[in-house]
């Protein structure tokens, strides 16, 4: 099975490139409009899919199971649907745009009610570390 961990990361890894293009694009054409979603591409695209990525490598008990995939497939087609439908927002295009830029954004918010989800499960059932037995007063 694929490594979730590995999969938030290359995500991530794409979405600084896009995100980071949309910035060099403002900055060389002086055109601020799709500052916005500039903003959501690298904050949740690329600082949120990291952290997500650094969370399953941590508990990798939890991301074998079953409920932090649904959690990939909602964050990755909620992200690009809302920044899709933001983009088009921004520009003006407002009937394709809103139904697009809501209908992500609900996906976006199932995705964040997983993860919450799942970090209080995996921090509720956290196995004892290894290392804390160096911590042990000594006898
Ligand atoms: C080479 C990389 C980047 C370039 C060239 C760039 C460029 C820009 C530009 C031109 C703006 C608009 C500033 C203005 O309106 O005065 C902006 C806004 C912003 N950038 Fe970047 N940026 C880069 C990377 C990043 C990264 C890595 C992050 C976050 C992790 C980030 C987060 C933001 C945020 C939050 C805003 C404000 C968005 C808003 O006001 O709606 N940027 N950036």
């Amino acid at each position: 099975m694929a490594n979730l961990s590995n999969l938030f990361l290359r995500t991530a890894l794409l979405f600084l490139g896009t995100g980071v293009a949309m910035g060099i694009f403002m900055s060389l054409s002086q055109d601020f409009t799709i500052r916005p979603v500039h903003g959501h591409m690298n904050l949740l695209g690329w600082v949120g899919f990291f952290l997500y990525a650094l969370f399953y490598r941590h508990f990798p008990h939890v991301a074998a199971t079953r409920l932090p995939w649904i959690h990939f497939w909602t964050a990755v087609i909620g992200l690009p649907a809302m920044m899709a439908g933001l983009t088009l927002v921004v520009l003006g295009h407002m009937s394709l745009g809103l139904p697009l830029l809501l209908g992500g954004e609900l996906v976006t918010v199932i995705s964040v009610a997983l993860i919450i989800h799942i970090g209080f499960m995996a921090t509720k059932a956290e196995p004892a570390s290894p290392h804390r037995e160096n911590f042990a007063p000594a006898e």
